[in-house]
């Protein structure tokens, strides 16, 4: 595989002359592109004799090779490592100033970042932001690790190790390989270079400018997916309806408040999505007239009666225009059941996983003091290939994991790369 190592400047540079070996030992043939920066870490000398290649980052040297064309052109993979808020910032605003940003401008496939910086610099609003947006464009932009830093700080932004750089490099490229979910050989990013839509919260139904129907969401069950996607390597989309935690970095939040509102958003969020989970409680029914103005109490008066009517059901409806589209998209429910004189809890969800018509259904037993707002979750994971039912339980973020795993299993399953 033809690979360009574009570099920026850092101190974590040395760290991506393993990477480089990783790559070269494995047969791959690589270009490094430096940044100036880049250089004064680690010479161009040392980049030429690990790679066997030239190394340059002027688009004046071999003009003639067209090198800030051809390179990206032809390259398989381009990963950059460490990525500095400066060389995402120049990648996100489309800068062409020098020739790995040329490359990066032609990269006709999959592109990974790996950044390293102090924790500030990354936390900031505006490296977000570029993060984000180069996310939005299909670019792979690896979370960084946590703990010593450059000086005597310590938390997120350290390079991840080129190990896991490597993993989810390959991973990008030939998708995942067939390993059971959680084993030794499984990959460190199982849903690299993949998208996912998600829904978290509680919809409120406004019934006057101050009164509102709601339900118990947390979101806190939406939210742990939200961060098991993006810890996995995925694009992640969240569509928030009223939650009580805040939306996790790195994702792209969507807020809404209404069911009617969040069925829009998810559907033009699941466009060109790989996955779709419906983890809100959306309200099945909305009051029939919502009031300009504030309903009062009125002597003299009748107490005043709620109408309601349906909302649309959101997960069959994205089931039924991805089955329209005959896209590659796996949709996953989730299914709240108390169980009843009628039928027990899976009884129950084995027909709602069939009406609904989604791959996944996870499926959540509720009463009064289980689930909502509560920090552990016990599910089942039920699916429409019929496969044994799988079990799952422990804070909200095991069981996201879990369901995240299974994700990435069905996903190499039934829609591998090519
Ligand atoms: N859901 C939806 N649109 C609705 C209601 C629910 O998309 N109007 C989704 C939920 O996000 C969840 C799944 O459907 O993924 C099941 O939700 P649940 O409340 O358990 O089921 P309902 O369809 O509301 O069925 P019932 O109330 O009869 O149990």
């Amino acid at each position: 595989m033809r690979i360009v190592l574009g570099v920026g400047g850092g101190i974590a540079a040395y760290k991506v002359a393993s990477l480089l070996r990783l790559f070269t030992e494995a047969g791959h043939n690589v270009t490094v592109i430096p940044t100036d920066a880049a250089t004064r870490f680690v010479g161009v000398a040392t980049w030429e004799a690990l790679s066997g290649n030239t190394v340059s980052n002027s688009v004046f040297d071999d003009v003639h090779l067209v090198n800030h064309v051809r390179l990206g052109h032809e390259a398989d993979l381009i990963v950059v490592a460490p990525a500095t808020a400066d060389l995402l910032a120049r990648a996100a605003t489309g800068q062409a100033d020098d020739l790995l940003t040329n490359t990066l401008l032609m990269a006709g496939g999959p592109v990974l970042f790996a950044p390293a910086m102090h924790t500030e610099m990354w936390q900031h609003a505006a490296t977000q932001a570029n993060v984000e947006t180069l996310r939005s464009r299909g670019v792979t932009v690896l979370e960084p690790a946590s703990g010593r830093l450059t000086g005597s700080d310590s938390g997120p932004g350290r390079l991840p190790e080129p190990e896991a750089i490597y993993e989810a490099a390959l991973a990008l490229v030939h998708g995942l390989r067939d390993a059971a979910p959680g084993s030794p050989e499984a990959p460190l990013f199982p849903l690299a270079g993949r998208t996912v839509t998600i829904s978290a919260g509680g919809t409120r139904e406004p019934l006057d400018p101050v009164r509102f129907l709601g339900n118990r969401s947390s979101g806190k069950q939406g939210v742990a997916l939200a961060e098991a996607a993006r810890d996995a390597g995925a694009s992640v989309r969240l569509v928030a309806a009223h939650m009580e935690v805040p939306a996790p970095s790195g994702v792209d939040v969507v807020s809404v408040e209404t069911a009617l509102q969040l069925r829009d958003a998810m559907l033009s969020a699941a466009a060109g999505s790989d996955v779709v989970i419906m983890a809100a409680a959306v309200a099945d029914f909305r009051p029939a007239d919502v009031s300009g103005t504030k309903i009062k109490k009125r002597d003299g008066h009748a107490d005043p009666v709620v109408s309601l009517v349906r909302n649309p059901d959101i997960l069959h409806e994205l089931v039924t225009v991805r089955d329209a589209g005959g896209t590659s998209q796996l949709v996953v429910g989730f299914a709240a059941e108390t169980g009843d004189a009628h039928g027990d809890v899976l009884e129950y969800a084995a027909e709602k996983l069939k009406r609904k018509g989604c791959d996944l259904l996870v499926v959540n037993h509720v009463g009064s003091d289980k689930v909502f707002g509560q920090d552990h979750n016990s599910v089942v994971i039920l699916s429409r290939a019929g496969s044994e039912p799988q079990s799952a339980s422990g804070t909200k973020h095991d069981v996201a994991a879990v369901v995240i795993d299974r994700i990435g299993a069905e996903l190499s399953r039934v829609f591998p790369r090519t």
